[in-house]
């Protein structure tokens, strides 16, 4: 397909992904227990997430709403969160429940709230008051999950999403071919997602051992969902395994963290061992991405020369943001 380049002089203005209006993965579930308040910022917006002795997770804005104290230093009381100043209390929904020495709290100020799921072994935060789309279900109830630690990526946003929908790269850094055309589909204004069956053409054990494990056709699904969240969904015939990377921007570049599933086995103890096996394979597969990406300044209009990337930039420039006059 012919791409006018000379367009892409006028580079789309690109959203800041701490402000897109979606689902963020903050941290791994098992990482907040009952009791247990932690802080965390998205673009710029500070919010505290905490889980009440009852197991569910909540996210508030950070200031007290009394005289702004940070509450990531306050303690959680049944399922409510006790800011550490004024011991004012505030529930999930973050209205104000209990002060000192007032019998009546109706009409106190309270704390914004912001919607949480649980999902894939990961604490999934929406930034903005109101849902747009649900969080993304990846694979179905035969797939268990774990989530991995963060690693840091020194680039911007959109060179680590550019780098999952290139399909160039499969051949020059990933030594994969396809067997036929990709397909690119939008389903809605907060998905892009790209289909494709490669083989391998590497020769390192990874490699070896990704080839027969699929009988050499492996079925590739890429989502990018509200663009914080990328799902990889591989059917190799006899088994399939999934990822889902949160993509969250720090000073240092991009922070990634992975969550990884295997197929359940019926067998005691397999669990654990597909899960490993999952996780070293797309490990092997994303160590090649991270040594080209550090560093890397993104050109859209060489990416624009790219069919799929030309569509994905095209639906990064689109995703919502959460406006100033919202924040807080
Ligand atoms: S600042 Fe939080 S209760 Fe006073
Ligand atoms: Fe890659």
């Amino acid at each position: 397909m012919a791409v006018n380049v000379a367009a892409w002089s006028d580079p789309v203005r690109q959203p800041e992904p701490g402000r897109l209006r979606t689902w963020h993965l903050v941290c791994p579930s098992e990482s907040l227990r009952p009791g247990q308040v932690m802080g965390f910022s998205l673009g710029g917006r500070e919010l505290v997430l905490f889980r009440g002795q009852g197991g569910t997770v909540f996210a508030l804005s950070a200031h007290c709403a009394h005289m702004g104290t940070h509450l990531a230093g306050g303690t959680v009381v049944g399922d409510c969160l006790r800011c550490p100043l004024h011991h004012w209390r505030f529930d999930g929904s973050g209205a104000c429940r209990a002060v000192p020495r007032q019998p009546e709290v109706t009409g106190r100020p309270g704390q914004r709230p912001f919607p949480v799921v649980e999902r894939h072994g990961a604490i999934l935060v929406f930034n903005g008051p109101v849902v747009l789309f649900p969080p993304p279900a990846v694979g179905d109830a035969e797939l268990r999950w774990r989530t991995g630690p963060a690693v840091t990526v020194r680039c911007d946003w959109l060179p680590v999403i550019a780098n999952s929908f290139d399909i160039e790269h499969l051949r020059t850094v990933h030594r994969r071919e396809l067997w036929d055309a990709p397909t690119v589909e939008r389903p809605d204004p907060f998905t892009f997602r790209l289909r494709y069956t490669s083989r391998v053409t590497g020769t390192g054990p990874s490699d070896r051992l990704m080839k027969a494990l699929s009988g050499n056709r492996i079925g590739v699904t890429i989502t990018l969902h509200g663009g914080t969240l990328l799902s990889v969904e591989s059917d190799l015939g006899r088994t399939r395994s999934a990822l889902v990377a949160g993509l969250h921007k720090t000073p240092e570049g991009m922070s990634v963290r992975l969550a990884f599933a295997a197929r359940r086995s019926h067998v005691p103890g397999m669990d654990g061992v597909s899960l490993a096996v999952s996780r070293w394979l797309f490990t092997a597969f994303l160590r090649r991405d991270l040594s080209v990406l550090h560093g890397m300044r993104f050109n859209a209009a060489g990416a624009a020369e790219d069919p799929v990337l030309r569509q994905l930039l095209d639906f990064t420039a689109s995703l919502p943001e959460d406006r100033d006059d919202e924040r807080g």
